[in-house]
């Protein structure tokens, strides 16, 4: 039985790198006009309230978005997606955040074509309220783990899957590498984009290690760390791109010092980095 829900973080540090990777992958490769697929393989609710009970439990969001959005200074590669988050604002105040379905509906083209996947049946039925009637875009109620694989290679041949498990189990850490290896086996030119999370325990570190060995190459890795990594709970997160658009670890260059300003890290924390996990 699963029981993370994400609306209880939603806007977090981690959402914020997460979403603001999605929206700069997306637009490189929207640089080109052929339909691209977007398969979310852990969608979540895909839209949150953050007046909710459970998003003010512990308002992650203050400490994520709402910094950004207080910022003055946004970076031009920044804007497009604080479009995404002000287009469920429209008034200026800070009430709903989009998670990764919606981000990537927002700057989804005519051609472009949508999946998203959620096994939680609350998080499913929102998910269906969301987008389940909105053209070129299909909701499943699924495990993951076992419907990916079926479906890859999409038609369009061109495109993004995301993967952002809740590492709820620790199976999840196994499955993540497997699945990804499933998957690149099956469709070797698809950008992944895979979410990890930072925390004391070390099974992060070993997940890394398994994927740097599967033989998989241009895996990029962005991280940002907001505490040490002593202070227990989610210090920070990270992402693996498979196969980055052209330009996207310039432009993550360019943004990276800024977020770690504008979420005010400390000084003597890591902050955010980029490197390859395994390079061409
Ligand atoms: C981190 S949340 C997703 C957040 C979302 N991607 C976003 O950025 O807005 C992870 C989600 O995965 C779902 N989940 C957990 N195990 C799953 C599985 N095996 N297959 C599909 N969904 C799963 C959880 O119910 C949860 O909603």
């Amino acid at each position: 039985m699963l029981s993370y829900r994400h609306a209880f973080h939603a806007g977090n540090h981690a959402d914020v790198l997460k979403h603001l990777v999605l929206t700069r992958t997306l637009l490189a490769l929207q640089r080109k006009p052929a339909a691209l697929c977007y398969i979310d393989t852990h969608a979540g609710a895909g839209h949150y309230d953050l007046g909710s009970g459970m998003a003010l439990k512990v308002a992650e969001f203050e400490q994520g978005i709402a910094r950004i959005l207080a910022r003055s200074d946004i970076p031009t590669l920044v804007e497009p997606w604080l479009e995404a988050v002000r287009r469920l604002n429209p008034d200026g105040e800070l009430r709903h955040y989009p998670g990764s379905p919606a981000v990537a509906r927002h700057f989804m083209r005519p051609q472009d074509r949508m999946l998203l996947i959620e096994k939680h049946p609350t998080d499913h039925a929102l998910l269906m309220k969301y987008f389940g009637h909105q053209p070129r875009c299909r909701v499943l109620q699924d495990d993951a783990w076992v419907t990916l694989k079926a479906q890859l290679p999409p038609p369009e041949k061109r495109g993004i899957v995301l993967i952002d498990p809740s590492y709820e189990l620790k199976s999840d850490y196994r499955q993540t590498v497997e699945t990804l290896q499933q998957a690149h086996d099956r469709w070797g030119n698809g950008v992944y984009l895979l979410w990890y999370p930072l925390l004391t325990r070390r099974e992060t570190d070993r997940m890394l290690d398994r994927i740097s060995t599967t033989g998989i190459r241009r895996v990029l890795r962005v991280a940002l760390a907001v505490r040490g990594a002593d202070s227990g709970g989610l210090w920070g997160s990270g992402m693996l791109i498979v196969n980055p658009p052209w330009q996207l670890d310039t432009e993550l260059q360019t943004i990276l010092p800024w977020l770690t300003q504008a979420l005010e890290v400390p000084p003597g924390i890591r902050g955010t980095s980029l490197d390859w996990l395994v390079p061409e």
